[in-house]
């Protein structure tokens, strides 16, 4: 229970030895605390920092209590950034159901790519069916549990995912405080993707920093994909936040 606590008063968590190999690192800015006013520049931008692909917040007011952006919105910023793009539908089950064609084809690369596509286990009662579409359409099918889902919502899954996104925060907004007690949940996910020989990243998005108690805990624990909002538009040189983030997560991971 003392632990406990600790960990929600947000004392750096203890740093687990990664299970398994480490993956490759990957920085991914969420665009949420990007100048809508200018978007397109901010995507520039982030390609010149080094980011590794750019994670696009769609949210439609119903999953979660924020209004965010569409399809088109994505597909235009394909003008502006040759790197891969991700898009996280926060979004309810009938928007899920009825825009994922047009989600998938946004997200591609630049020469049509697969672009990571993630769905909600929550928003999706036949979530085998969309992530198989996801696959069909030439998406990179992932899936995202919040932080109150349990990891065995995904346990039968990860043989249809190319990624599994734990939330770090509430679903809705940038700036949020780092949840510690997610590590736990990113360990059981790990153990069962190394011990099933599966390829599959695990991402952790919201309140993530570069400091140890957020990146580097959630490195060692076996997150590979880190999602950056507030915590990488906070430095005026972007690049030097990819820097960071980048050597903190390396460190943890050999740990
Ligand atoms: C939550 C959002 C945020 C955002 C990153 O719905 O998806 O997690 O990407 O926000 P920061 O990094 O500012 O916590």
């Amino acid at each position: 229970m003392k632990l406990k606590l600790a960990l929600l008063a947000g004392a750096a968590a203890p740093a687990a030895a990664l299970y398994g190999a480490p993956r490759p690192v990957q920085i991914i800015p969420s665009v949420l605390p990007a100048d809508f006013a200018a978007l397109g520049l901010d995507c520039t931008a982030l390609e010149k920092a080094g980011c590794d692909r750019i994670q696009f917040d769609v949210m439609d007011g119903n999953f979660v209590p924020n209004l965010t952006f569409g399809p088109d919105v994505i597909a235009a910023q394909r003008k502006t950034t040759k790197l891969m793009f991700e898009t996280q539908l926060m979004v309810s089950e009938r928007c899920t159901d009825a825009m994922l064609p047009q989600f998938t084809e946004a997200t591609k690369g630049p020469n049509g790519e697969p672009g990571v596509v993630i769905v909600h286990v929550e928003a999706c009662t036949h979530i085998h069916r969309s992530l198989s579409n996801i696959r069909a359409m030439g998406g990179s099918p992932s899936v995202a549990l919040n932080p109150s889902t349990p990891a065995e919502a995904v346990e039968n899954i990860l043989d249809l995912v190319d990624h599994v996104l734990v939330m770090t925060v509430n679903p809705g907004f940038g700036g949020q405080a780092y949840i510690p007690t997610m590590t736990d949940k990113i360990e059981k996910i790990r153990k069962w993707i190394v011990d099933r020989n599966l390829d599959v990243d695990i991402e952790v998005d919201g309140g993530i920093k570069a400091t140890p108690e957020t990146i580097g805990a959630c490195a060692a624990a076996g997150a590979n994909c880190f999602i950056a909002g507030s915590g990488l538009f906070a430095y005026d040189d972007m690049s030097q936040g990819v820097k960071e983030l980048k050597a903190i997560a390396e460190e943890y991971q050999k740990k």
